[in-house]
């Protein structure tokens, strides 16, 4: 690790992870716990928990959990040692130096360089721009109606003709040919040397939410192609998880987020006024940034190119924000082909009246469909109507669905009645308009005799953690030799010997984690459901067979393990009389 434990525990005391959750999650409390939609993944109903006393949260939902690094780590897109410093700072805490250390200090190295190499080739190129090197990029730009001031904002570049210069700058900053390899600035060839990636290109540098330069989009000039050549994917530069403009969109507070498809379109539209404008990064847009938006906006209108592959990016899209449980509205381009040229054409006030005339994303699904049926032909309206009733199904609330199909009947003059008859044939012949079922983690099976052992160990930590005192009394019952799962077994042990101590501390276990997996079963382990029951004799039979339960999960463990372990003879041996004795006892709760 980095930084000492010590100050890895300091820093993470001084930050109450409901608060820092809260920061960003809207959150209610309910039953001694906080609740909320998930951030890590797309959910219509409220299946994530933070736990303020235990200082851990954990999602019901995609299993998601940890204590407050972890959620920083996944939420801001940081490293370990970015979250530690952020959080540090928040805190007013004072970090020493980082100490020397191994892979982790490597791997945190390789980033920042990336990030710095990054940060020195935009320098560079937004230099460059301003030379006469840069002078087709400029007068390019000033073409396409940019003023200086939005030049500057989004901090656009050129690439020129002598790609041997950036080479040397970068070299003369320190930086290796490797890691200037590793961005996408240049390639190596045998015949060549280091040759620039982005030659006689306008820069567009793309910047993540925290303001780094992790990649960038560089524009022909002239008719070459690519179009647009983008920096590769590396260990900074995530094109699922990014969205152009988001760095200054998040920020606009507006109701709305306005999705289009080009960086000259995002550009166009802040420079507008328009400051909600994002765009994806070269690729189709993704559930990841779908999740991304959700939390600045629950609108989202989609300013796509008005052509046929903007109509189909869109209809795609809409399925997407869907998903997120996010409303999707179109916005209206035509004449005109995209956002930026609509800008030109017809200016701000034209725009705002798109926006607020911005069409229901089901409506034009509908509207959509419609092209693709010629009305005239009876058969091919009715068609037209079966396509309406199958995709008035997707609504699974019912007065939501009537609502959408009676506007749809008013619309193109169907009868509400037939419509519904369409509707509910429909739904019986292939058992849809049912309530959806909720999503299930991937790779859930069945419980087998493993999952309930796991389950079983699983509840009793967590009953543990919420009533510490209890350690005492079944102390003589149980060890961490009875925690047969990897995570699990140096859990207990550590939560064991910290209750022997009375140092009890749940959420400075998972930062002994070092890889984000084990820190979320970690969490897991803090946040089982228990049964919600009403009386003591209840609960402590509950407790009784979980305790059970585990002790016999453990004996059979050591059992069929008593031929090739010398150890699991005397274990199994001390497990008989610690399952005789628990018949007998009682076990209080209060
Ligand atoms: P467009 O071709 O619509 O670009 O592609 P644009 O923004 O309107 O470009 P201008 O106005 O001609 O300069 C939309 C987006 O698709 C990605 C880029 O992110 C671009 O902004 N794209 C397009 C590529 O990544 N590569 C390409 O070759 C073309
Ligand atoms: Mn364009």
């Amino acid at each position: 690790m980095f930084y000492s434990e010590e100050i890895v525990e300091e820093v993470r005391t001084k930050n109450d992870i409901v608060d820092i959750v809260s920061e960003r999650v809207r959150l209610q409390k309910r039953g001694g716990r906080y609740w909320g939609l998930c951030p890590f993944h797309n959910e219509k109903s409220p299946s994530f928990s933070v736990n303020g006393d235990l200082q851990v949260y954990h999602c019901f939902g995609c299993g998601a959990g940890g204590n407050v690094y972890t959620f920083v780590m996944n939420y801001e897109n940081y490293s370990f040692p970015e979250a530690v410093k952020m959080l540090a700072e928040r805190a007013g805490v004072t970090l020493p130096e980082a100490g020397e250390s191994e892979e982790g200090r490597r791997k945190e190295s390789r980033r920042a360089k990336l990030l710095a190499v990054n940060r020195e080739a935009a320098k560079f190129f937004y230099y460059q721009l301003r030379t006469p090197q840069g002078e087709t990029g400029y007068r390019y730009l000033k073409k396409r109606e940019l003023t200086d001031e939005t030049m500057q904002k989004f901090g656009l570049g050129f690439a020129g003709k002598n790609g041997a210069r950036l080479i040397g700058y970068l070299r003369g900053k320190g930086f290796e040919d490797e890691v200037i390899q590793e961005a996408g600035l240049a390639g190596y060839s045998e015949k060549h040397g280091m040759v620039s990636q982005f030659w006689n290109r306008v820069m567009y540098p793309i910047q993540d939410i925290h303001n780094r330069v992790i990649g960038f989009g560089g524009r022909v000039m002239g008719d070459g192609e690519p179009k647009y050549l983008n920096s590769p994917e590396t260990p900074v530069f995530d094109k699922r998880r990014n969205l152009y403009g988001l760095n200054y969109a998040r920020r606009a507070r507006s109701s709305n987020i306005i999705l289009c498809e080009g960086y000259m379109d995002v550009i166009a539209m802040h420079q507008a006024g328009f400051t909600q404008a994002v765009a994806s990064l070269g690729t189709a847009f993704t559930a990841e940034q779908a999740a991304l938006l959700r939390r600045y906006a629950d609108n989202v209108l989609l300013a796509y190119d008005s052509d046929g592959a903007g109509v189909k990016a869109a209809l795609r899209g809409i399925g997407i924000l869907r998903e997120a449980g996010l409303t999707g509205k179109v916005i209206n381009m035509q004449p005109y082909k995209d956002p930026d040229e609509f800008m030109k054409a017809l200016g701000k006030e034209a725009f705002q009246e798109r926006i607020d005339q911005a069409e229901n994303s089901f409506f034009f699904e509908i509207r959509i469909l419609e092209g693709q049926f010629h009305m005239e032909d009876p058969e091919e309206k009715t068609k037209f109507h079966r396509e309406i009733a199958r995709k008035l199904c997707g609504f699974s609330e019912e007065v939501e669905r009537d609502n959408y199909l009676q506007a749809v009947a008013d619309k193109y003059f169907i009868g509400v009645e037939n419509l519904r008859k369409l509707v509910r044939s429909y739904a019986a012949s292939t058992g849809l308009a049912r309530q959806p079922e909720r999503p299930r983690p991937a790779g859930r099976r069945k419980a087998e005799p493993e999952d309930k052992a796991k389950t079983a160990q699983r509840m009793l930590l967590t009953w543990i953690v919420n009533n510490p005192g209890l350690y005492g009394r079944i102390r003589k019952y149980i060890s961490e030799q009875d925690f047969t799962e990897g995570v699990s077994r140096r859990v207990a042990e550590r939560l064991f010997q910290e209750l022997e101590q009375g140092t009890f501390n749940p959420a400075g276990i998972i930062s002994m984690f070092g890889e984000e997996e084990e820190q979320r079963e970690a969490a897991a382990l803090f946040s089982a459901k228990l049964p919600g029951l009403e009386t003591e004799a209840e609960k402590e039979k509950a407790f009784r067979d979980i305790l059970l339960s585990v002790k016999k999960n453990s004996y059979e463990y050591y059992v069929a393990r008593m031929g090739t372990d010398v150890t699991a003879l005397s274990r199994a041996i001390e497990g008989k009389k610690a399952l005789e004795e628990l018949a007998k006892a009682h076990i209080s709760l209060d």
